[in-house]
């Protein structure tokens, strides 16, 4: 019977050490007992971007980047996207089982009381440039709203966590839209209790003169199916950023605001704007192998929308969203950027430096084309990605705060500089710049 443990020699001593296996992880503390004498600290972990580092036990996302699975709960991406609503996945996420119709209808009824803002953060959004960037306004109201729910930071009361959870499922698509509506100098428009939740965030998007704004129902029902692509995926940059903030016992809306930080950047939820800029920048279908060889010499250029630190097979999601797209353009009219993309899909996808790589298409690849036609704005795009990552940040930060292994986060560092040095009095430092021009210069 083969022992569920791995045995180290630390060849620098000959000691051996027997350390346990779990669920197949080690514990790095385990390591720590590996040391040369007893003023050694110990081994460490060296793992710069977590490439190989599990930071928590989850019973909430399950990916296998190999085989392109994505499943809540154990539920298909797949099954979800075709028979669920965003709330309804929203609920399972956070409650870790399908809701009963009852349970749907009240929590539904909860969202929808939920999703007026204080006045006051009119005010407040009101206060920003006409140009600013929508996420930089809808990260910095989603952080303004602990001040206007104190009570958030009471997190180890369950029925306080489950309130403020609701409250942020419900606010954001109000935030998100009054942020579009202040950058294009048009009154907010309040929510609207009889649409479902898509068809609410699209009246308080683009509701003009007319007494209801009711969108068409593919427009509706893709970005119900959007949403749910995009609820959660496991231990990514911006969860990891949930967690890390939430370990320090602050209030959700505070660890969410963080968490909309981190996806801000081109290389998380940032990529469906930046794949669109790409597209606009080579601007036409005879362009894209010039762009092609650019990205393979590696001069600065990447092509957006591909790659994943963990699918190493077609991203399940793009599958979904690729066929969304065709729906979508069917009412909106066709768009020259899907047809540059799926060529562009066509031949990176024969092309050995993305094969051999195992470079498919991500989530963000198509998104930004539906939300493009849809008439988003690119700006508003990594904000189209928070909105469904709330209840996915929301039901990880429930679990750390829940799981009494956790400590709060705080990874260790290989030290490389100076050994101690006495501080140097201002007459006496030197410009090592200086010295180097005015040596005399070998001939
Ligand atoms: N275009 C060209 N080459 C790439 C790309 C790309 N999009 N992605 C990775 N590579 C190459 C990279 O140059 C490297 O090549 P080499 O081995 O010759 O040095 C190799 O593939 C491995 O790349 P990496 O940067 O070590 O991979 P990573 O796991 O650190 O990065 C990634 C993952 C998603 C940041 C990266 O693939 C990327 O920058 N993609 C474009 C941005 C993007 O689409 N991001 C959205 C991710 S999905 C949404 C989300 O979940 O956030």
């Amino acid at each position: 019977m083969p022992s569920e443990t791995l045995t180290i020699v630390d060849n620098r001593i000959g000691k051996t050490y027997e350390v346990p296996i779990e669920n197949g992880t080690v514990r790095a503390m385990d390591l720590r007992k590996i040391r040369t004498s007893s003023e050694d600290f110990g081994l460490m972990a060296y793992d710069p971007g977590f490439m190989n580092t599990a930071a928590c036990k989850s019973r909430i996302t399950f990916i296998d980047g190999e085989k392109g699975i994505l499943r809540y709960r154990g539920y298909p991406i797949e099954q979800l996207a075709e028979k669920s609503s965003f709330l309804e996945v929203a609920y399972l996420l956070y409650f870790g089982e399908l809701p009963t119709q009852s349970q749907l209808d009240e929590f539904n009824n909860i969202v929808l009381s939920h999703t007026l803002i204080h006045e006051q953060t009119k005010k407040f959004i009101d206060g920003f440039r006409h140009d600013a960037h929508p996420m930089g306004m809808f990260l910095s109201t989603v952080a303004a709203l602990s001040t206007f729910y104190k009570e958030g930071k009471n997190i180890f009361d369950a029925q306080n966590r489950l309130v403020q959870f609701e409250r942020m499922v419900a606010k954001m698509p109000t935030i998100a839209a009054f942020c579009f509506r202040h950058s294009i100098g048009m009154p907010f428009v309040y929510p609207d209790g009889d649409l479902s939740y898509p068809a609410n965030f699209l009246s308080m998007m683009y509701k003009g003169t007319q007494l209801r704004y009711k969108p068409h129902p593919v427009l509706e029902r893709a970005l119900d199916v959007l949403f749910i692509l995009h609820v959660d995926h496991e231990q990514n940059c911006s969860t990891t950023t949930m967690r890390g903030i939430g370990s320090s016992h602050c209030d959700p809306f505070t660890a969410l605001a963080g968490a909309a930080a981190a996806l801000y950047g081109p290389l998380h939820g940032g990529a469906n704007e930046a794949v669109l800029r790409m597209l606009m920048e080579i601007g036409s279908k005879d362009r894209i192998p010039e762009f092609i060889k650019r990205v393979k010499a590696g001069d600065g250029a990447r092509l957006m929308g591909f790659g994943h630190r963990v699918y190493k097979n077609y991203d399940p999601r793009a599958r979904i969203i690729k066929q969304v797209a065709a729906e979508v353009l069917e009412v909106t009219g066709r768009s020259p950027l899907l047809d540059m993309a799926l060529e562009m899909e066509r031949i990176a996808l024969e092309d050995d430096y993305f094969v051999s790589r195992k470079l498919y298409p991500n989530v963000d690849f198509y998104s930004g084309i539906i939300y493009q036609a849809m008439g988003f704005p690119v700006d508003m795009f990594p904000v189209l990605f928070a909105i469904p990552r709330t209840p996915g940040w929301l039901s990880q930060w429930e679990e750390q705060i829940l799981d009494p292994e956790q400590r709060i986060v705080r990874p260790r560092q290989v030290y490389l500089g100076s050994e101690v040095r006495d501080y140097v009095p201002m007459a006496g430092r030197v410009d090592p710049a200086t010295v180097d021009a005015a040596a005399p210069q070998a001939v």
